[in-house]
């Protein structure tokens, strides 16, 4: 169904209607109008509040090769779900998508499942299998469609190599989004280094594993005048760093997650692998920091690092889990849930989740401007969910937030004009 009229919708706390023209924006007309316009291709959005699609610049989509956690089809639902209409896809899949023929893949998958979107966009390697030796095919890979480069789930500690990827990943204008972890300093560690790793006895991973490499970041981008996005920042150090990086204008760029703005080392405590995550979670006093990082635009992205495993993989003890919470499903709520508490402002998640991933990342962003993608979300602030196997799309169950009650439900998300979720109906 096609709509024209969208009515009885709320954007930026003003009450209006929205009309499209076919796949684009029309305008918005403000002013409360809760009877529905004559034509019948009218929704009433019933109070809900109008946001863009949102972009997600960091999953694990898992296919090719780890298709039990999840594969682009059900990691698509579950964006499409959760208010994502476009996500870009990491490179830690198998064969690692080092080259053009599983970019190409990854493209033809998402087309097939869903040629509506959501749309993928594939995070090319930095380096060969991800080994950190030598360069991938950078240009192969730009040619093929990746949006961006990453060794995202291991670090890239040659300098030299990483100074050459950045380099020719920039000639490509492509960005590198850097995972800031020294291994030596990381090496054995399954929760943050600290009052919870010593209460447990499990080797810790102090946060100087990441904000050394993202002060490495910040003297390169500075050298070489060359912009670097810093992948999931867990802590108050690398946000000081990021701050004072911006301070001088050096092109430095940065994302968090939802759960280290939500959960800290606590919830490990008793050894929930729901809860280990790499980066792990940190202290209150981080989770303070990047609360007030995101409202000042230290950090410049909310993106979920969407990490799906089999429930099998997390009932094992704690140091043998892998590491990672499966968040297409709740990162809007959790992030509504920090709006609600005032943490942060509704309008701020606009910017955090669209927005500034569009700006950065050169993607498509709605702004409810005439002659743009009409690409948006309408959303219920008051409805609960409960967050359990059956409610979440994802093939992932793994969260720390299971059995929990959450506000805020994606109510209708429409992308070129056409509903890929309409719950109304
Ligand atoms: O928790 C994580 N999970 N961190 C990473 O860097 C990789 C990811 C994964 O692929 O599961
Ligand atoms: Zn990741």
């Amino acid at each position: 169904m096609a709509y024209k009229y969208i009515y009885n919708l709320v954007l930026n706390q003003e009450p209006g209607t929205l009309i499209l023209d076919k796949d684009k924006i029309e305008r918005f007309i403000p002013g409360q109008d809760k009877k529905a316009p004559a034509e019948e291709n009218a929704l009433d959005a019933a109070g809900c509040h109008l946001m863009p699609s949102l972009i997600d610049v960091h999953v694990h989509l898992r296919e090719p090769g780890f298709e039990y956690k999840e594969d682009i089809s059900s990691g698509l639902a579950a964006a499409a779900s959760g208010g994502f209409g476009r996500v870009m896809a990491m490179a830690n899949t198998e064969p690692v998508n080092d080259n053009a023929v599983t970019t190409r893949f990854m493209l033809a998958q998402a087309e097939k499942a869903h040629p509506l979107g959501p749309f993928v966009h594939p995070v090319g390697a930095l380096t060969r299998g991800l080994q950190g030796r030598e360069l991938a095919p950078l240009a192969e890979l730009a040619w093929a469609g990746c949006k961006a480069f990453s060794n995202d789930g291991i670090g890239v500690m040659d300098n030299e190599l990483f100074r050459r990827a950045v380099e020719y990943s920039s000639d490509l204008k492509v960005l590198v989004i850097d995972h800031c972890e020294d291994h030596y300093l990381s090496s054995g560690g399954v929760v943050n280094e600290g009052r919870i790793s010593n209460y447990l006895g499990l080797k810790g991973i102090p946060d100087i594993a990441e904000s050394l490499q993202v002060s490495r970041d910040i003297l390169l981008a500075a050298y070489l005048d060359t912009p670097i996005h810093l992948a999931h920042i867990s802590c108050e150090a690398s946000v000081e760093l990021i701050y004072q990086a911006k301070q001088k204008s050096i092109p430095i760029s940065a994302e968090t997650c939802p759960h280290y703005l939500l959960w800290d080392e606590n919830l490990v405590k008793n050894y929930n692998t729901m809860a280990k995550v790499n980066p792990p979670l940190r202290t209150r006093s981080d989770v303070l920091a990047l609360r007030q990082a995101v409202n000042e635009r230290v950090i410049d992205i909310v993106a979920t690092d969407h990490a799906p495993h089999a429930d099998f993989e997390k009932e094992v003890p704690f140091a043998q889990a892998p590491n990672g919470i499966s968040g297409l499903d709740t990162a809007l709520s959790l992030c509504l849930g920090l709006v609600d508490r005032n943490i942060l402002k509704l309008e701020d998640l606009s910017r955090l989740m669209a927005l500034a991933p569009a700006r950065i990342f050169d993607l498509p962003a709605c702004e409810f401007i005439r002659g743009q993608s009409a690409d948006f979300i309408l959303m219920d602030l008051k409805q609960d969910w409960t967050v359990d196997p059956d409610t979440m799309v994802s093939r992932g169950k793994n969260t720390p937030c299971l059995g929990e009650k959450l506000k805020g439900k994606v109510m209708a998300h429409f992308l070129n004009g056409i509903p890929v979720i309409n719950r109304f109906s």
